[in-house]
Order: structure tokens, then C-alpha cells, then sequence
């Protein structure tokens, strides 16, 4: 049985969801905070070490301005209610991505970090105005400015995901089969599942059906 230190999830299809249910995106959004709370109870109950959420890509700017605002007031008002429930769970919030986001939200971002910095039980990654192709650009520029050798080892220095073990298993939600610029480097060994439930429909009950599937694969790594 596969051991399962780090799961990395794309949370998609909540737009579609919401279209489909309540007529708006965003009410879809507002239902896959449900989902992510759901998920994160499972991942400690499995005594899962990481867990990475894709909640913004660096293309996400791409959407209309009012859905944007929508994402991130939902994201602040969840941290603010929260993140003492979080700190009481020994979780530690940790961003990956470029806090340029309103004073106001990187000032709750740095805070709820610091706050939670020191727990031990389940780490959340949330990859917020995350892009991998720049966090990569970025990694190779700073070993070359630090005229250190290109290696895995410097430029994992360098990555967002320092400190981070890489992906065992990577879900997609929302029935759709890309990478969308996620974690592209980090899950060169990664397990994945392509979900046909959208985010705001998955389950503790689907997430344990597909750890079940990863648990018994046989992992190579170029061996046999
Ligand atoms: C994923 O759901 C969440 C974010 C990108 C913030 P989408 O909003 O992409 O939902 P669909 O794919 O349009 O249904
Ligand atoms: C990927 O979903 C990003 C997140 C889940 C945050 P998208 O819905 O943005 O991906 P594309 O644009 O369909 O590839
Ligand atoms: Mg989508």
C-alpha cells in the first residue's frame, strides 16, 4: 500500500455548478468552500501531512472583475471567520503564489500564516494567484543571480514548494483532463485522477474512493 504524505487537488467546475443549480458562478463558489471544508476534515482524519488547493491561477485574472471580487471577499471573510477553528486544529495555512492582492487580504494572508506557523497536524498549501510557469522563471533566475549550479536540489530552493515534499496523488475535479499551469515540476511522479464531479457535488466519500484507487497502484519511478 502506497503511504500518502501529500494530496493536490484542482477544485474546478464550481461555475458550472452554479449555473446549473442556482443560476449564478458564484453561488457556485460559495458551495465549494463547503467542499473544502469537508475536504480538509478528511485529510486530517487520514492523517494526511499536505494538502495543496488550486483556489487561483495566475490566468484567473482573465475573468470578469466582478467574479474576481467575489473570490476573494469569500476568501476573506472565510479566513476571518475560521482561522482560529484552523490554529485550534493545529492546521498551518501556508500561500503559494504572489500575495498581491488588496492591502487588506495580504494583511489577513501574512497574519493567518504567522498565526498557524508552527502547527504540526495537516499543512494546506493554497496556491493563490498561482501560476507554474512563473514560479519556475523565477526559480532558474534566482539560481543564476546566486551563481549556484542548475540542479533539482537549488532550484526546489527557489520554488514556491520549498520545504515541500512533492505531490503522491493529484485530483481534478469538474470533468475536464488538464493541468491548467499546476505544480507542473512537482508532479513529474504525481499520481492522477480526473474526477467527473464538479467541486461543489465531491465527497468525503469520492475522495476516499480515489485514495483507495492510489493506494494500491504500483508506483515505479522508472523502476520496475
Ligand atoms: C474553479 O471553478 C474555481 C476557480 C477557478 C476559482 P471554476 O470557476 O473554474 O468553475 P467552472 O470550471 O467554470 O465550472
Ligand atoms: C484551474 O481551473 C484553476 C483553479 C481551479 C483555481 P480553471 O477553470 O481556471 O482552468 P481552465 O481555465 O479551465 O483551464
Ligand atoms: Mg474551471
Amino acid at each position: 500500500m502506497n503511504p500518502l504524505r501529500h494530496v493536490a487537488i484542482i477544485m474546478d467546475g464550481n461555475g458550472r455548478w452554479g449555473l446549473k443549480h442556482k443560476k449564478s458562478r458564484n453561488a457556485g463558489h460559495r458551495a465549494g468552500l463547503n467542499t473544502v471544508e469537508k475536504i480538509i476534515k478528511e485529510s486530517i482524519r487520514l492523517k494526511i501531512k499536505y494538502l495543496t488547493l488550486y483556489a487561483f491561477s495566475t490566468e484567473n485574472w482573465k475573468r470578469p472583475k466582478k467574479e474576481i471580487n467575489f473570490l476573494f471577499n469569500l476568501l476573506e471573510s472565510f479566513l476571518v471567520d475560521k482561522i482560529e477553528v484552523l490554529h485550534k486544529q493545529n492546521i498551518k495555512l501556508k500561500i503559494i503564489g504572489y500575495k498581491k492582492f488588496s492591502k487588506k487580504l495580504n494583511k489577513i494572508l501574512n497574519l493567518s500564516e504567522k498565526k498557524t506557523s508552527k502547527n504540526k497536524t495537516l499543512q494546506i498549501n493554497l496556491a493563490l494567484n498561482y501560476g507554474s510557469k512563473s514560479e519556475l522563471i523565477n526559480a532558474f533566475k534566482s539560481v543564476q543571480k546566486n551563481k549556484i549550479g542548475i540542479n533539482e536540489k537549488n532550484l526546489g530552493k527557489y520554488l514556491l514548494t520549498k520545504n515541500i515534499p512533492d505531490p503522491d496523488l493529484l485530483i481534478r475535479t469538474g470533468n475536464t483532463k488538464r493541468l491548467s499551469n499546476f505544480l507542473l515540476w512537482q508532479i513529474a511522479y504525481s499520481e492522477i485522477f480526473f474526477e467527473k464531479k464538479l467541486w461543489p457535488e465531491f465527497n468525503q466519500k469520492d475522495y476516499n474512493r480515489i485514495i483507495k484507487k492510489f493506494k494500491n497502484i504500483k508506483r515505479n519511478f522508472g523502476k520496475i
